[in-house]
């Protein structure tokens, strides 16, 4: 359990930091009932091969197999609901404008759903299609229709759509991981929420953050591969912790919820 001095200091400092970067993971998502990848028997990856599910050659290997397994994915985004991590990270940022910088690695659409649309996206969003190809004729990504579980491709050359989500060996948008880094240098207090703190270079920027003189606090129920890099580990759920840490301080007049 977390003692209640920890949470009390985390919340302060929130509150009180001109500059707050919250970097989330797939845990950030899992109380909305999207499945994270490397929790024990739930992971994705505990389940479906990433090289052949989340990588280009995978693709190239079998379209319709991945095409069907993301069309999956992308139903269970649409039915989830962002959960009161999502909803207290959007209302902090709102009540303290020009403080706030979320750079996720999901690709869900959750954090801008609670409110917070200017999230960085590090690995891409799951609801947006792209060219397997880059188009010859500089196209849009605008395909003819395909059968249900079929990718669509392009009526002229038969380029096929993919997801617009970064594959396992793939480059992250230039612009998402500099803002990203840019935010993790400038920041007071950085909160890492839901990451297993596996994959690089997200993995880094809670130990840039730090090493810039950020404080640096992590939420997540089990260990992750960064716990070394917080100054706080609170060991408990994001729609659990956030409202706590990041709720507003005069809702309840008492200036603090407590622990
Ligand atoms: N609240 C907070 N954290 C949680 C919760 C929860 N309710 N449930 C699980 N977690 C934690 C787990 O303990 C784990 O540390 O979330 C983390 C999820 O880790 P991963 O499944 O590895 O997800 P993530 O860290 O986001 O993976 C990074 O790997 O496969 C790639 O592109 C994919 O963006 C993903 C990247």
């Amino acid at each position: 359990m977390n003692a209640p001095t920890v949470i009390a200091e985390v919340r302060a400092l929130a509150h009180a930091a001109r500059r707050v970067c919250v970097l989330t993971g797939a845990g950030m998502s899992a109380e909305s009932g999207i499945p994270t990848f490397r929790d024990a028997m739930t992971g994705l990856w505990r389940r479906f091969d990433p090289e052949q599910l989340a990588s280009e050659a995978g693709y190239r290997a079998d379209p319709a197999r991945v095409w069907a397994w993301y069309a999956e994915r992308r139903d269970g985004v649409r039915a989830a609901v962002p959960n009161a991590g999502h909803v207290a990270i959007a209302e902090f940022g709102r009540r303290r404008p020009g403080v706030l910088t979320v750079v996720t690695q999901n690709v869900d659409d959750l954090h801008q759903r609670a409110g917070w649309p200017q999230t960085i996206r590090l690995h891409g969003d799951i609801l947006a299609d792209q060219w397997l190809q880059p188009c010859p004729r500089g196209r849009a990504c605008d395909p003819a229709d395909a059968p249900p579980d079929e990718p669509p491709a392009c009526a002229d050359c038969g380029n096929l759509v993919r997801p617009a989500v970064v594959w396992f060996g793939e480059m992250l948008p230039e612009g998402a991981i500099d803002a990203a880094e840019a935010a993790a240098r400038g920041c007071e207090l950085m909160l890492v929420v839901g990451t297993s703190g596996a994959v690089w270079p997200a993995a880094g920027l809670a130990g840039r953050a730090r090493r810039s003189g950020a404080k640096v606090a992590i939420v997540n129920p089990h260990p992750s591969e960064i716990d070394d890099e917080a100054h706080w580990v609170l060991r408990g759920t994001a729609a659990g912790l956030l409202p706590r840490l990041l709720g507003d301080l005069h809702r309840d007049g008492k200036g603090d919820i407590g622990a």
